[in-house]
């Protein structure tokens, strides 16, 4: 076992991107799962893609503690543009919903502090039909959107793969890759490239490598919507494909299992903590797609658990490994700081997906959460969801069990062991 952790390390290291840029999960806030395109702004004035939105949901960030504790992006998605560029064949915002354009929009997310994403597709169409940087045909308006988004004062880019045939993919996203690069703006590159490869038919090959050295984050699953069994079936994928992916993951290059939907319509208390639990176990970008503007107290204080957002940004960016996974029970453990006497601490979910019974046992020996540990060694075990992770529940040795009561249907305990010194 230690062996194999040593090997998956010198591979990791190797495949870093070296712009320094994002070492840790990217945190902030993405339009896509809440708004979609809804550009209706008579009829919705509080939920169309419009500046406004973007504006309300920074000052948020800003003024509800979020940026303090790392949410920093706000992210523009689809349907932000004019149907048809400028006379420089520059893309244009919505005159009417972006009556200041992105430049101005830009200022202001910076005057708060924050920074500011943009969306494009490699198609000739975005994925809701709007212009894009349409990679076959037009490889010019990689350069040219590039500059422009660069002028705009962009931080972070979103290339969608809509419309497009992704056996091109491997040409394309490098591409503009380097177009933003060659901007002379370092943005956030956020690729849905293995996604669209993955869900081909038939599917194709991801070059996996390709992809982490060329974005900083990548999608490879369907969207996530607002609903429990998304996000069961896309922990249940990073749990049944650990092995190929934890090797691809690391500071700077991120898989993406899509936004948190912390605070929606679709989803239950406990499926709440359990996603940013399991996004915090993966290392994932944390991006939230709900209304800032309109969240509960307990929506709120998950989205900003100190302890569980430790995990989420801990800087060596593993992936969670899940031991066991039976009778609608499973177990992940990640390998966290601090590390004492040369054994790491570790972050450990429990989920209970059975829908029947009220709450249910899960026990493991602490030598199996704890993949390094050493006989003798004992163990502070924190509560992370009672008292922002300050809460201590046992001292444990590596012979002991770690048990606890788990809410089914999709509830989870989250737990850290630390090596006492
Ligand atoms: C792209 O180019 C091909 C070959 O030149 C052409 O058949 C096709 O219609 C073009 N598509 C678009 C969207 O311009
Ligand atoms: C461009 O790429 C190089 C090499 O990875 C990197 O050092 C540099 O910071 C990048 N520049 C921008 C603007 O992203």
């Amino acid at each position: 076992m230690k062996i194999y952790f040593i090997v998956c390390l010198a591979i990791t290291s190797v495949l870093a991107r070296d712009d320094g840029l994002v070492l840790t999960p990217p945190m902030g806030w993405l339009s896509w799962t809440r708004y979609a395109c809804e550009i209706d702004c008579v009829k919705y004035p509080k939920s169309c893609i419009n500046e406004d939105l973007y504006k309300e949901q920074a000052d948020r960030l800003a003024a509800d503690g979020f940026k303090e504790l790392g949410y920093n992006y706000v992210n523009i998605d689809d349907c932000w543009s004019e149907m048809q560029r400028d006379g420089n064949k520059r893309l244009v915002a919505d005159k009417k919903r972006f009556p200041n354009g992105i430049k101005a929009l830009a200022d202001y997310v910076h005057s708060k502090g924050l920074k500011l994403g943009i969306y494009g597709d490699v198609g000739p169409k975005t994925c809701a039909g709007y212009p894009s940087q349409n990679g076959v045909n037009g490889s010019n308006y990689f350069t040219i959107d590039a500059k422009t988004f660069a002028e705009w004062g962009v931080d972070s880019f979103k290339f969608d793969g809509c419309n497009e045939d992704p056996k091109h993919f491997d040409d394309l996203f490098p591409k503009m890759g380097k177009a933003l690069n060659e901007s002379g703006r370092q943005m956030v590159y956020i690729c849905e490239w293995p996604l669209y490869q993955h869900f081909h038919n038939p599917p194709i090959a991801v070059n996996y490598e390709a992809v982490a050295k060329t974005c900083h984050v990548f999608r490879n699953f369907g969207d996530i919507a607002d609903s429990w069994s998304s996000i069961e079936s896309t922990i249940n994928f990073y749990g049944d494909n650990y092995d190929m992916f934890s090797k691809y993951q690391g500071p700077g290059h991120f898989f993406d299992p899509d936004m948190i939907v912390v605070g929606d319509y679709g989803i239950a208390y406990h499926h709440a903590r359990t996603q940013m639990a399991m996004w915090s176990m993966f290392s994932a970008p944390l991006y939230m797609s709900n209304d800032l503007r309109q969240l509960s107290a307990e929506d709120k204080k998950i989205l900003q658990n100190k302890a569980i957002i430790a995990i989420n940004q801990d800087k060596n960016a593993f992936m969670a490994k899940r031991i066991s996974n039976s009778g609608g029970q499973q177990v992940w453990t990640k390998r966290v700081e601090p590390q004492v006497n040369g054994q790491w601490s570790y972050a450990v979910v429990y989920i209970d997906t059975n829908g029947i019974g009220d709450k249910r046992y899960i026990s493991k020996k602490v030598s199996e959460l704890a993949i390094d540990a050493k006989n003798g060694t004992q163990y502070t075990v924190y509560d992370l969801y009672l008292d922002d992770g300050k809460e201590v529940l046992a001292t444990l040795k590596t012979t002991d069990s770690l048990e606890l009561l788990v809410a089914t249907g999709g509830g989870c305990r989250v737990t850290k062991l630390v090596p006492n010194k």
